[in-house]
């Protein structure tokens, strides 16, 4: 196993708990550096600098599969792992608590007006005024997107004393007391605090512009933790330099500095009550180890057992811990054969004449398919283990096969 990126030590501790040699280095390397660690590594892990191009990819023979330690798999040439029959996970929910906990914190700063107050502390101004500050029980929060992060806010949000209604283009089972409205104008006419928790698609970008903005109401709050894409930051401002929004929380925005250090420019910077941060929502030390426990679980899985759940780029087979059957002190276990293939018709029956050629009965057989790849997982009862394996590896669609045991 191969850690790049200083991948968090938990996942360093689970794989020496399984018996895996890990390599675990702090950066990401060059590109020569990468090739030669990758040489023969049967698994790598990264995080979201290390480019994985099918290039690099193909520079590694052994690799079974590619952990991404992080949300993002873009960093990954995906249809090459995936021609390769190497899959790939990642942890795309593991930072829910962290980024629902920011948000439901930005609530209070905002109506309590934190921000302000803090500068004037800073610059040794005491004003104890309660002007503008307000508590945020009995408010309406209005919830765009109820997903993992939006329910998760619904929750807190009622434990405050709030009133959550949502609004989703799917119909989706509420939380508590929470309701889902009809659309999102009668959730922005509604909403004290509107707060976005939906993905970065070509439906969602510009969800909240001029006319969204001015639909919601007046000394309203609008929080985006979700995508820079989907607010119109320069009709955000407006809206809150006019008067019309009384402030604003914003994680994400639509250019992001790449690196730390790197200057940040953006309409509403200097703009009273508005919280600025940068994509930090889901950036905490317990999500960060979350992911580790995530990832590390879908590797094994993978590795040990053959199960695909969770990959981003292959068929997708959950697998049963055991190969079901007769696993008796007498009775010998089946040997499971993994195999990609080109996913094109009768692979399985040129499998399957082979096995039976050998005299061997398959007792189980697992099969999905995804776009060009097809992943079939066989338990065959005990025979010549090697003899099966060479003859798979012989049809000329396999990609790849493995004997697990
Ligand atoms: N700030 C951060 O650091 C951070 C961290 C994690 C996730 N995020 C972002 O938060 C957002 C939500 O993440 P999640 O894990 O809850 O996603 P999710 O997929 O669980 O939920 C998204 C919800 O939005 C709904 N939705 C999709 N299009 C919609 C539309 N046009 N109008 C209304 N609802 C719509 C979906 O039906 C779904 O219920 C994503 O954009 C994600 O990238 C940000």
């Amino acid at each position: 196993m191969v850690l790049l990126e200083g991948v968090h030590a938990r996942a360093v501790q689970a794989f020496r708990d399984e018996g895996f040699e890990v390599e675990s280095l702090a950066g990401s390397p060059d590109a020569a550096k990468l090739r030669k660690v990758l040489g023969d590594a049967h698994v790598v892990g990264i995080r979201s600098k290390t480019e994985l191009t099918a290039e690099v990819l193909a520079s590694a023979p052994r690799l079974l599969a590619v952990g991404c330690f992080c949300i993002g798999t873009n960093q990954v040439d995906l249809s090459a792992a995936r021609r390769l029959g190497v899959p790939v996970f990642n942890s795309p929910f593991s930072n829910t608590r962290s980024v629902a906990e920011l948000t439901v914190a930005e609530v209070v700063c905002l109506y309590r007006r934190l921000t302000e107050k803090t500068r004037q502390m800073h610059e040794g101004l005491w004003d104890k005024a309660a002007d503008g500050a307000h508590e945020v029980r009995g408010r309406t929060l209005g919830i765009v997107g109820y997903g993992h992060i939006g329910s998760q806010v619904s929750v807190l949000a009622e434990a405050f004393g709030m009133r959550v209604i949502f609004h989703d283009v799917i119909p989706k089972l509420p939380l508590g007391n929470a309701r889902q409205v009809r659309n999102l104008n009668d959730l922005l006419k509604d909403a004290d605090v509107v707060t976005l928790h939906v993905p970065a698609t070509r439906e969602t970008a510009g969800l909240i512009g001029p006319a969204q903005l001015k639909k919601m109401k007046p000394g309203s709050y609008l929080i985006n933790n979700a995508r820079g894409s989907v607010v119109d930051v320069a009709a955000l401002a407006d809206a809150l330099r006019t008067g019309h929004l009384a402030g604003a929380a914003l994680d994400v925005f639509p250019e992001e500095p790449s690196a730390k250090g790197d200057r940040f420019a953006s309409e509403v910077q200097g703009v009273a009550n508005v919280i600025l941060t940068p994509h930090v929502g889901g950036s905490t030390e317990e999500a960060q180890a979350t992911i580790a426990d995530d990832v590390v679980g879908k590797l094994l899985k993978f590795v040990n057992v053959g199960s695909t759940t969770g990959a981003v780029n292959t068929p997708e087979v959950e697998l049963p811990e055991q190969a079901p059957g007769d696993v008796s002190a007498e009775a010998r276990r089946p040997h499971r054969v993994l195999h990609f293939h080109r996913n094109v018709p009768g692979v399985l029956s040129k499998m399957h004449t082979e096995i039976a050629t050998l005299g061997a009965n398959i007792s189980a057989e697992y099969l999905r398919t995804r776009d060009d790849l097809g992943y079939v997982v066989l338990d065959v009862d005990p025979t010549d283990g090697a003899a099966v394996l060479e003859r798979m590896k012989a049809i000329p669609e396999t990609i790849r096969v493995r004997l697990l045991w």
